[in-house]
């Protein structure tokens, strides 16, 4: 148990003061940690706040609306995330009488709740014997042990979490799980780790081979789509229009301005002459058009999304538009929409 000792230790000295560390309460913990997949700690952190303000427990989280708990996500993405709280706040009120599971089976079967977050959860709150293994912990164990299987691939995930298993000292599962993670995070960085100081450096595999930094391994099979948007600021008589997202897609619940998605890049002289313009606008009167924003490039995890920002005034309301939301214009600002789509809104009101 030398590396969790030595592991817990410097976590005593150098672990950082965050709000969800004071707590003992699952759901605080739960959220902090869904928080917390994919964004950084300096970002998630008024996130965290915030929402835990307005939804401090399973109960309020469960009766809330779903756009509420988007708008209280809105720029955080992964919407699936704040999707999938909600769905388990509900789960909790139905199954469990509102009282948090205490099982790990049990917290792994809420929805969004994936080993990792079951791990953190009764391993912080209640000391369970799960190791974790999130970003942070693959890379401080592929580098103390020099591992060259790849992170990405479901063996090197099966190694990894019986290798966690082993260096997790179970009688301190809570503390050894955070103290490992926060090492990750703050000493054994992904660039230039500075090693000299590195307690575990004397047992360190991957500082022997003198290239550190090469660990951990990734396979990186996923490929990147790129998708072109057209975003249209429809305008008539102080009324706008929104779309909800639907169906298997990013953003799903999010709201957006109508959008036109074609397979290539394509102007608005091209945009014009799709099928899906025509009928959006075919029965809409004279048009005023004005291009806002365009070739703004956003980066998704798996997507890399080309967008344009195009208002458009219209001489009639066309019938094409019940299909959306109407809106007064000045209200837009109280619907959870993309980042991308909120980067546009500021533009405008500047
Ligand atoms: N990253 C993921 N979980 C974390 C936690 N509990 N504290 C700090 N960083 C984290």
């Amino acid at each position: 148990m030398e590396i969790s000792d030595r592991l817990v230790d410097w976590y005593g000295t150098h672990k950082r003061d965050l709000p969800w560390r004071n707590s003992a309460d699952p759901y605080i913990i739960w959220i902090s940690e869904i928080i917390l997949q994919q964004t950084r700690v300096a970002q998630g952190m008024s996130y965290f706040l915030h929402f835990t303000k307005r939804f401090p427990d399973v109960q309020s989280l469960a009766n809330a609306h779903e756009d509420d708990v988007l708008k209280y996500w809105q720029g955080l993405g992964y919407y699936s995330r704040a999707r999938n709280l909600h769905a388990a706040a509900r789960q909790i009120i139905e199954l469990y009488d509102g009282r948090f599971p205490t099982e790990y089976k049990e917290v792994l079967s809420l929805k969004g709740v994936g080993e990792y977050t079951a791990s953190a959860i009764v391993s912080f709150v209640w000391n369970q014997p799960y190791p974790v293994v999130d970003g942070n912990v693959f890379r401080v164990l592929s580098r103390l042990f020099a591992l060259g299987t790849p992170i990405d691939t479901s063996k090197g995930k099966k190694e990894y979490t019986e290798l966690a298993a082993s260096v997790m000292n179970p009688e301190k599962a809570g503390l050894h799980n955070q103290a490992i993670m926060e090492f990750g995070a703050l000493q054994c960085v992904p660039q230039n780790p500075d090693c000299g100081v590195c307690p575990l450096q004397d047992k360190c595999a991957g500082f022997a081979t003198g290239t550190p930094q090469s660990f951990p391994v990734k396979q990186n099979k996923t490929k990147t789509r790129n998708r072109y948007f057209h975003y249209l600021h429809i305008l008539y008589e102080g009324k706008t229009w929104l779309n909800r997202r639907s169906g298997n897609d990013i953003w799903k619940g999010l709201y957006e301005l109508p959008l036109i998605e074609t397979e290539m890049p394509a102007d608005f002289t091209r945009l014009q002459q799709t099928t899906a313009f025509r009928r959006l606008f075919g029965d809409a009167g004279k048009l005023s058009i004005s291009i806002e924003l365009s070739g703004i490039k956003h980066v998704l995890s798996h997507q890399i999304l080309y967008a344009s920002f195009y208002k458009i005034e219209i001489g009639n309301k066309a019938p094409a538009l019940d299909s959306y939301l109407e809106i007064p214009d000045n209200n837009i600002g109280n619907y959870a929409v993309p980042r991308l789509v909120q980067l546009y809104l500021a533009e405008m009101l500047r």
